[in-house]
């Protein structure tokens, strides 16, 4: 599969004072993303992912390492052309409407001008802002500028998406509205790199996801592979049992306040089973333990945090 994006040893310092030592905001970083694929970047604030993003972007000079976009290394105006981009903060004039803004973008990227009309209706009805197209932004919540952002970043049907904490500011529906846009996107073939800090959001949407702290690659793979537990499993039993404790395997221990689920190590997955059932209480489903990424998150990240700014 051809990689639409490869990043080798990237390395990005700061001066964070006069006279202090500067720092390394990306220390080392690998990442690469497949033509068709939506990959999470993830990582706790200060991790580095708009760094990252706007090395890719040439919006920040890396102190070294290698950056390739379709094939070819750095950003050229090729490239930019099929590069859409929603930043951390957008911002625009408020004094303009949706309408005027995108016009503005269309011109930017050359759209022919017959075309563009027809290119911002769509996009204002694909985030829902068809009805306040000729509102001036001033008027706009949070989430209707952040819905206008996007659309912004479509003006020229990118290729790839690249979009920093999309759903920051957006309330869940605006969430999910966002979730939707995205899936119709990759249906259409657009290659998209997501960051957040957000993770539930990107449980659903991404194929993939690289996890990154301090500037570092944490781990990186397809959600199913990092989130099975390696070797854990959970049974469930139909009623809570009360008198099983003692005589349990080491490994395993109960989930939850009720004692209706048990989760413990494969090898002491048939004891258990054993035990269970000579006790009379009855299974009512045994599976692989799933973290959540939350869970994941927190577990690999833990201690590595600690002291990283808000
Ligand atoms: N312009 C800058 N000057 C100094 N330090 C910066 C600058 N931009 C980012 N940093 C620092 O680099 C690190 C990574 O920041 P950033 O890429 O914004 O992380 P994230 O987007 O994951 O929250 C942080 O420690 C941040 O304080
Ligand atoms: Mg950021």
């Amino acid at each position: 599969m051809a990689a639409v994006l490869r990043i080798e040893n990237l390395k990005k310092s700061y001066r964070t004072g006069r006279k202090s030592p500067r720092r390394e905001a990306i220390d080392g970083l690998n990442l690469q993303v497949d033509a068709g694929q939506i990959l999470g970047l993830l990582g706790p604030n200060g991790a580095g992912k708009t760094t990252t993003l706007k090395s890719v972007l040439g919006l920040v000079n890396p102190d070294s390492g290698d950056i390739w976009l379709f094939g070819e290394q750095g950003i050229n105006a090729k490239a930019r052309k099929k590069i859409g981009f929603l930043p951390e903060q957008p911002y625009f004039e408020l004094y303009l409407t949706p309408r005027k803004l995108l016009k503005y973008f269309g011109k930017l990227f050359g759209l022919q001008p017959s075309g563009i009309e027809a290119r911002i209706s769509h996009l204002l009805s694909l985030v829902g802002l068809t009805e306040e197209a000729d509102l001036s932004l001033n008027r706009f919540s949070k989430g209707m500028l952040q819905r206008m952002g996007i659309a912004q970043a479509l003006i020229s049907e990118p290729e790839f998406l690249i979009l920093d904490e999309p759903s920051s500011g957006l309330d869940p529906l605006g969430k999910v509205h966002i979730r939707g846009i995205l899936e119709d996107l990759r249906q259409g073939g657009t290659t998209i790199l997501i960051s957040s800090h957000q993770l539930s959001e990107i449980e659903d949407i991404c194929d993939a996801v690289a996890i990154i702290d301090r500037g570092r690659n944490v781990a990186s793979g397809c959600l199913d592979e990092l989130l099975l537990s390696e070797d854990r499993y959970e049974i469930s039993l139909l009623e809570p049992a009360l008198d099983l404790s003692a005589e349990l395997p080491p490994s395993a221990k109960w989930v939850g306040e009720e004692k209706d689920r048990l989760s413990l190590r494969r090898v002491d997955l048939n004891d258990a089973l054993k035990l269970i059932i000579d006790n009379g209480a009855s299974i009512a489903g045994v599976r692989e333990e799933r973290l959540s990424l939350e869970e994941y998150f927190t577990n690999r990240v833990k201690g590595s945090s600690e002291g990283t700014e808000e």
